[in-house]
């Protein structure tokens, strides 16, 4: 490592609000009659509402704009990059762990829950990967994941033998993927990158990709997860919220980011389905005649996503704001940290604006206690029966 490198240095932590240790059990039950009048509220409002924002879905379909050029000139290069940083080292360092405890054999087996672009093949390519199996409800997406795997370079992707892509839907039975992933399939490794929180709708979204996660994940299996972090969101909320003319609780502090709650009451007793909307310049949501369009997501709250969890026979090995993160990993992966953020100076620092929205994220990572034992799985098995929705791309 050399001594440059480790006097590179981001914005002081410290000197950002952080995000409290308790968890999210925020303020008290409403009262019956609050709530019906909230419902009535929340009608009137509905019309409005669906005026300003747009659904995941068409959303992702929509946004192709994304391209490599297309992040260079983006305002929050920076932040883009520094979002691959994590997410790089997150792999990095879990792939490494599988294979020092000799719990994978050659070639990992990777699934990919909300692959998007497919973004994250190449870093995944250069962590040992064999097989690599992305699924989204994008079908433009997963469209240009294609054209990326078929115009990559060779070097890029010369580990990968086998990529599968699956589209699915949101909303019906075809979200639960154990009987639509080819039987011989099992997973080392399930990644799922700023997805989750599109999920969290209702216990029974939460409960089925759970069991999405471990149907086919081995024995010690990993799932790594960067997420928006429930305690943060709220935090700035309370803190900071004005109301606009419709009567939302806004936070609009940031140029670059925007969240929007109906009601600042969150219930002990129903810790999913508590929706807000998030609007991020070029990655989530979008801007049209000066007017936010924003994305429904949903809080995570950490202690009813640890028990549920648990219930699936994850257990939680890593949970740290992206800061933090930061904070961890900095020195060891100084030299990566260069060639992926790509800072103008050794001493220079993430502007404060970026810096804010780094620290709007989580890392989680989960190990299975369930499962297929790892030695016994089948590296490239060979697929007799391919789902019809099962897009196969060999590494030609
Ligand atoms: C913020 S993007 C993240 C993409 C990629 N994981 C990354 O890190 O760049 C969220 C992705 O999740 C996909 N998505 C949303 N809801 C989904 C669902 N129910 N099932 C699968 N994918 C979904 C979207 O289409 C989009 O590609």
């Amino acid at each position: 490592m050399s001594s440059s490198s480790q006097s590179l240095q981001f914005t002081d932590s410290e000197s950002h609000e952080r995000a409290p240790i308790k968890k999210v059990h925020i303020g008290h039950e409403p009262e019956i009659g609050q709530i019906q009048q909230e419902i009535e509220y929340d009608n009137k409002r509905i019309d409005q509402k669906q005026k300003n924002t747009v659904t995941a879905k068409d959303y992702y379909n929509q946004q192709l704009k994304n391209t490599e050029t297309h992040r260079r000139i983006s305002k929050l290069y920076y932040l883009r990059n520094f979002q691959n940083w994590v997410k790089a080292v997150l792999i990095n360092e879990y792939s490494k762990k599988c294979n020092q405890n000799k719990l994978c054999f050659k070639l990992l087996n990777v699934f990919e829950m909300g692959c998007g672009k497919g973004g994250d093949m190449y870093k995944w390519s250069k962590a040992g990967t064999g097989l690599w199996f992305g699924i989204d409800i994008s079908s433009e997406s997963l469209k240009e994941a294609e054209r990326r795997h078929k115009t990559q370079k060779e070097d890029k992707k010369k580990q990968i033998q086998k990529i599968y892509l699956m589209e699915t839907k949101a909303d019906s039975d075809s979200t639960l993927f154990r009987s639509r992933l080819p039987q011989d399939i099992y997973f080392d490794f399930v990644s799922m990158q700023f997805m989750a929180n599109l999920l969290f709708s209702s216990e029974q979204a939460v409960e089925n990709m759970f069991e999405n996660m471990t149907c086919r994940l081995t024995n010690q299996g990993i799932v790594l997860m960067t997420i928006t972090d429930s305690n943060v969101l709220v935090k700035k909320m309370r803190e900071f919220t004005t109301k606009d003319i419709e009567g939302n609780y806004v936070y609009s502090r940031n140029q670059y980011f925007s969240i929007k709650f109906d009601s600042l009451q969150f219930s002990k007793n129903k810790p999913f389905g508590q929706q807000y909307y998030f609007y991020l310049e070029d990655s989530v949501g979008f801007k049209e005649d000066n007017q936010i369009k924003y994305v429904p997501e949903y809080l995570i709250e950490l202690q009813a996503f640890e028990q549920k969890a648990k219930e699936y026979n994850l257990e939680i090995i890593e949970n740290l704001n992206f800061i933090d993160f930061f904070e961890k990993y900095k020195q060891k992966h100084s030299d990566l940290l260069k060639i992926m953020v790509k800072p103008p100076s050794d001493e220079w620092k993430m502007p404060m604006d970026q810096w804010e929205i780094a620290h709007l994220y989580r890392v989680v990572v989960l190990r299975h206690l369930k499962g297929q034992a790892q030695p016994k799985i089948r590296r490239h098995p060979h697929l007799t029966e391919l789902p019809d929705s099962v897009l196969e791309l060999d590494n030609e």
